[in-house]
């Protein structure tokens, strides 16, 4: 199967069908990923251990959200309450930071409620000179605490042969995000919570697209977390008229997935933001899983 058997809907989204579902390979996937940003596969997926499984064959590993509850392997049921989500790259603002984030809709959403995703790459070609200048010379610093039982899990998942939580050690915590560049983790033996700060450039370059994109985590909450605080590395803010930009022009860019049942979308996490809209439908079931390419 070539690009051109994917009919397009809308622009930055390739669709597959259930006819080329079974022939999809991971090549093709990377190639539509890098062109779209969103591959959306229509009605194709029966079952979240279905929807982990392919998750995991077409992802060198996985990740998860340590807030989450997994469900086979892979997937995990997204349970964030029922208020609207602001835009964001899913664990963007970590240094867990995973290439792709994946949606298994089981039942579909019969008004709003939708996924909504924004392409970064848009976002940045519309945004100001002085705006993007902004975010070209200032790297964004999220600052927050998490407590003992979350960054536990999310050790043991990342270090094989542990799986106790009570096992963990902070130096087992510090040994998985050493390589990573502009964190930095403090340890509260009082209360077990850590502290982290996380340093990182607003505009990314996608190993898919090979392109720049506005791609942040700085217009979403954190729901199953203490809200980060978010500001510049240097620690002055973010100015309130550049915010008031980025919200205009990510509204204008942000489009709804329109979910149907059995739907899957595969998102590329360093280039397109996604959220929420508020649910007014609870007949609304979706999965998430995150990769690696
Ligand atoms: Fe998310």
């Amino acid at each position: 199967m070539t690009n051109s058997a994917c009919y397009i809907e809308q622009p930055n989204l390739a669709m597959i069908g259930p006819q080329q579902f079974d022939s999809v390979t991971t090549g093709l996937l990377y190639s539509l990923l890098g062109e779209y940003g969103v591959v959306l596969f229509r009605g194709c997926m029966r079952g979240p251990e279905a929807f982990s499984n392919f998750v995991a064959s077409h992802s060198s590993r996985l990740s998860l959200d340590p807030a989450r509850t997994m469900v086979a392997g892979a997937a995990q049921l997204v349970d964030a309450g029922v208020d609207a989500v602001g835009l964001h790259c899913e664990n963007g603002n970590s240094p867990f930071w995973p290439d792709i984030t994946w949606f298994y809709c089981a039942d579909a959403p019969r008004k709003g409620s939708q996924t909504t995703v924004c392409d970064g790459e848009v976002v940045l070609a519309q945004l100001s000179e002085s705006c993007r200048s902004f975010f070209e010379e200032n790297d964004i610093r999220y600052s927050r605490t998490v407590p003992g039982p979350k960054w536990r899990r999310l050790v043991c998942h990342y270090t094989p042969g542990l799986d106790d939580p009570a096992l963990v050690l902070i130096d087992d915590l510090l040994r998985n995000v050493a390589e990573g560049a502009g964190t930095t983790i403090s340890y509260d033996p009082k209360t077990d919570e850590i502290g982290y700060s996380f340093v990182v450039s607003a505009i990314q370059r996608s190993s898919f697209s090979d392109r720049g994109a506005f791609a942040n985590s700085i217009l979403g909450p954190s729901f199953n977390y203490e809200k980060p605080l978010i500001d510049t590395a240097s620690g002055a803010p973010i100015p309130e008229k550049f915010l008031a930009e980025i919200e205009t022009v990510t509204a204008r860019a942000t489009r709804p997935v329109g979910w149907q049942d059995h739907d899957m979308v595969m998102i590329d996490n360093r280039r397109v933001m996604h959220g929420r809209e508020a649910i007014c439908d609870t007949r609304r079931r979706i999965y998430n899983a995150l990769s690696y390419r």
